[in-house]
């Protein structure tokens, strides 16, 4: 009898999932059409509740270049979900019992997730109940540890920096300074990214919190050196000095308490009394993860997909298959899960953007 596989994606999606998904069933049905693979709906809520798609080897064709995933996936995280209630049980099992039940009850040989940092705690959860998981790590964000490239990351840092170059043609209009808000959850590395490739003039991210006079002033610098506009890419994670400061509960709380729905409009609400030029906030938001993934992503996914499948084949588990250093390799699950890759402070970006004149607004500037 050939492999039964299962599959799933969890978490936020991204840009690549198909395409991932499409490299680890190519590689299989190549090494033998006797494969079945089982397609989890929503993320672990399928496996839990035992919603699922029989696939079939044209299920993965033609989705190389489609945004999305074709199984649906869910941002629920383990800790707020429910333990399911079957109908014929009084006590039902825990949500880790369920999924186990399931992966069991079906005789799966392997179960293939495709997910990001809160995705893997879950995963090693599993591997840890003795399951065969492989995984493949996926987020625009980059903030997976063990890994030196996500997958969705390539694709969402192009649209970023498309949004970027279109500003500035209506910044130079206007003579405005433009806050371009751009996703990453707590970490910085697509703004960074984004930032410099766009052409930004101050670059604000959470691993280096920054002071609101100081951006003013550099922004007012530039007005005064005759620079028509400025633009500053924030990350929807960054964080004011006095803000890096509070505990969380009280950061929570000011954040909870505030009027202004996202980092942009609270730093334009600063610089809207202190900046001599008009401000102006653009926040392209989840238009960062969707649509077609880039080449870039569609080589990386293919590349850890058949890569996913040769560890299923030489049952070589409870590993995440990444990138480092240029080589595909799989690194245990337990390394990875709960650790999140931050942006190093003294990481050559970081360097390289400061010696081109781009403000990461940390130095104290005098207004002016
Ligand atoms: O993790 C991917 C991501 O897009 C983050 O960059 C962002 O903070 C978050 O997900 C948004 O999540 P949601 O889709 O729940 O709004």
């Amino acid at each position: 009898m050939g492999l039964k596989i299962g599959m799933l994606t969890s978490g936020g999606d991204c840009q690549g999932l198909n395409s991932a998904m499409r490299g680890v069933a190519k590689r299989l049905y190549e090494h033998d059409k006797d494969v079945e693979i089982i397609g989890f709906l929503d993320g672990y809520a399928g496996l839990m509740f035992r919603n699922f798609r029989q696939m079939s080897i044209d299920d993965f064709s033609g989705i190389l270049t489609i945004g999305g995933t074709i199984l649906g996936t869910s941002r629920q995280s383990f800790k707020t979900m429910h333990d399911p209630l079957f109908s014929n049980q009084k006590d039902g099992p825990t949500k880790l019992e369920a999924m186990i039940q399931t992966y069991e009850e079906l005789h799966l040989d392997c179960l293939v997730i495709l997910g990001g940092n809160g995705s893997h705690k879950t995963a090693n959860l599993l591997s840890e109940k003795g399951l065969n998981i492989i995984s493949l790590p996926k987020t625009i964000d980059n903030d997976l540890w063990g890994t030196d490239m996500t997958f969705g990351f390539q694709s969402a840092v192009n649209i970023a920096t498309e949004v970027i170059d279109g500003i500035h043609s209506t910044a130079l209009s206007h003579g405005r300074a433009f806050i371009v808000e751009i996703m990453g959850h707590k970490v910085g590395w697509m703004t960074l990214h984004a930032g410099i490739a766009g052409g930004a003039d101050v670059i604000l991210i959470p691993e280096i919190p920054y002071d609101p006079m100081s951006v003013a002033a550099a922004v007012n610098r530039r007005a005064r050196e005759h620079k028509r506009f400025s633009i500053i890419a924030i990350a929807e994670g960054a964080k004011t000095k006095e803000e890096a400061k509070m505990s969380k509960s009280d950061y929570q709380e000011k954040i909870e308490k505030s009027p202004l729905t996202s980092v942009a409009y609270r730093l334009a609400s600063v610089l809207d009394k202190l900046s001599i030029q008009e401000v102006r906030c653009v926040v392209p938001g989840h238009f960062q993860r969707g649509g077609t993934p880039s080449a870039y992503d569609r080589v990386l996914t293919t590349a850890l997909g058949v890569e996913a499948a040769d560890m299923i084949l030489d049952k070589k588990f409870g590993r995440m298959v990444g990138i480092v250093n240029g080589k595909v390799v799989g690194i245990p699950l337990k390394e990875v899960a709960g650790k999140l890759k931050s942006v190093p402070l003294d990481h050559y970006l970081v360097a390289d953007a400061r010696k081109t004149g781009i403000f990461f607004g940390d130095e104290q500037l005098d207004y002016v």
